[in-house]
C-alpha cells in the first residue's frame, strides 16, 4: 500500500545484507519506522513482541526467520532449531504452524548447501501468495458490500475489531481488503474503527484507513453495542487468527462481544481470512485454540505522543495494580454469518464445501 509517494509491504528481503526489512508496528502511528532483521533470533523477537504482528504476517516473518537461519547455518540441527524457536513465539495463530510446516517440509529433504537459497524463495513465494490471497478476499468481499450498500441506500457503515489491514498481512489485509477495493470502486462506506485495548490496533487500522482516503471514526470498545442498538451499524467485518472446520472464530481479545451484540441487532458478523488461517484438525475450538496470555504491562502503559512531541511509554495504572491480559477470544459459528476466503464467501459450518481437498 502507498504511504505518501512510496509504495510498502510489511516486510521484504534486503539480499544484498542477508537481512529482512520489516515496518516497526510498535511505534505507528506515531513515527513509520524501518527495522532489519539480521538473524533468526530477531525474526523470533520481532513476533514475540509484536513489531510484526497479525496472523498472515506472523507466518510470513517466521518463514523468513527460517531463512535467516539458513543463511549462517543449513544443518539439520539448526533447522530443527530455527523451527522450534520461531513456534513459540505467539500460540494462537495458526498462520505460524502452518508456514513453519510448510518450510520445513520443503528444506528438510534437501541437501544442506541447497537450503539457504530454497528458504528465501519459499519466503519470498509465501508473501507473493498472501498478496494474491488479500486480493482475491477482497474481490469476493466486495461484490458483498456492493450488495449491502445497495441494499441500504446510503453509506454502509462497517464496524471492524483490530487491525486486519495491509498491516497484518504483507499487503491488503483480509477484512480491509474488501473496504480498500469498495472505497475505489465508488461504493460510499464509512468504517467504525475499534481502538482495541490494550494494544490499540485500531489506530493502526485508522491509520491505515486515513492513508487510503477512507471515511472512519475511532470508537472506544464499548460503543459498538450502542451504534448497534442505534441502527448505525450495517455490517461486522473482522479478521481471525484461527478459525475451526466448524467455522469457530478465534480472533482478537472483544471481538466475540462485538458478535454477540450483532446477533442482538440483526446486525450481520463476517469474518474475512485466507485458508492458512483454517486449522481444520480442531473439532472443540474453546477447549482445543491455545489463547495467548500477554504481560500485563500492556494493560498498564501505552506509547503516547507528548505535548513536546516526543514519543514515549507512559504509565496509566500504578505498578501495584493486578491485571489479565487475555489476547484472544473466540466467536462460536452460531454468531457468524459468513466467512470470506480467497475461495469465496460460505456460511461458517460449510467452509469445507470451499476446500475439497479437506471436506
Ligand atoms: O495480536 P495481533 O495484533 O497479532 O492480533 C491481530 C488480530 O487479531 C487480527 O484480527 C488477525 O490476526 C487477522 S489479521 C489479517
Amino acid at each position: 500500500m502507498k504511504v505518501k509517494d512510496r509504495f510498502y509491504r510489511t516486510l521484504w528481503p534486503e539480499y544484498d545484507r542477508g537481512a529482512v526489512a520489516i515496518i516497526d508496528q510498535t511505534v505507528l502511528p506515531h513515527q513509520l519506522v524501518v527495522r532489519e532483521l539480521e538473524t533468526v533470533a530477531a525474526a523470533a523477537d520481532a513476533i514475540v513482541t509484536m513489531r510484526a504482528r497479525g496472523a498472515p504476517l506472523i507466518g510470513v516473518t517466521a518463514a523468513y526467520g527460517v531463512a535467516l537461519a539458513m543463511t549462517q547455518d543449513d544443518s539439520d540441527q539448526a533447522l530443527e532449531a530455527a523451527v522450534a524457536l520461531l513456534s513459540h513465539t505467539r500460540p494462537t495463530a495458526v498462520n505460524l504452524a502452518w508456514a513453519l510446516a510448510r518450510m520445513q517440509k520443503v528444506l528438510a529433504k534437501l541437501p544442506p548447501n541447497e537450503r539457504c537459497e530454497a528458504a528465501w524463495r519459499e519466503a519470498a513465494a509465501m508473501a507473493d501468495e498472501d498478496v494474491a490471497t488479500n486480493q482475491a478476499i477482497g474481490r469476493h468481499g466486495l461484490g458483498l458490500l456492493r450488495e449491502k450498500q445497495r441494499a441500504t441506500g446510503r453509506p454502509l457503515r462497517i464496524l471492524t475489531h483490530c487491525n486486519a489491514g495491509w498491516l497484518a498481512t504483507i499487503d491488503w489485509g483480509t477484512a480491509l481488503a474488501p473496504i480498500f477495493l469498495a472505497h475505489d470502486a465508488g461504493i460510499p462506506l464509512h468504517v467504525w474503527v475499534d481502538e482495541t485495548r490494550p494494544r490499540n490496533q485500531g489506530l493502526l487500522t485508522a491509520w491505515e484507513l486515513a492513508g487510503h482516503g477512507v471515511p472512519h471514526t475511532v470508537i472506544a470498545d464499548n460503543a459498538g453495542g450502542l451504534l448497534m442498538q442505534r441502527g448505525e451499524v450495517d455490517l461486522v467485518l473482522v479478521g481471525a487468527d484461527r478459525v475451526s472446520r466448524a467455522g469457530d472464530v478465534c480472533n482478537k481479545i472483544g471481538t466475540y462481544l462485538k458478535a454477540l451484540a450483532a446477533r442482538a441487532n440483526e446486525v450481520p458478523f463476517y469474518a474475512a481470512l485466507p485458508s492458512s488461517t483454517i486449522d481444520w484438525r480442531i473439532a472443540d475450538a474453546l477447549k482445543e485454540i491455545p489463547i495467548e496470555e500477554r504481560s500485563g504491562e500492556e494493560m498498564k502503559s501505552l506509547n503516547a505522543r507528548l505535548e513536546d512531541g516526543r514519543i514515549a511509554r507512559v504509565q496509566i495504572m500504578g505498578p501495584e495494580t493486578e491485571v489479565a491480559n487475555p489476547a484472544f477470544d473466540l466467536t462460536p459459528a452460531a454468531l457468524v454469518t459468513g466467512i470470506i476466503t480467497e475461495r469465496g464467501i460460505s456460511a461458517p459450518r460449510e467452509l469445507a464445501s470451499l476446500y475439497p481437498e479437506w471436506a
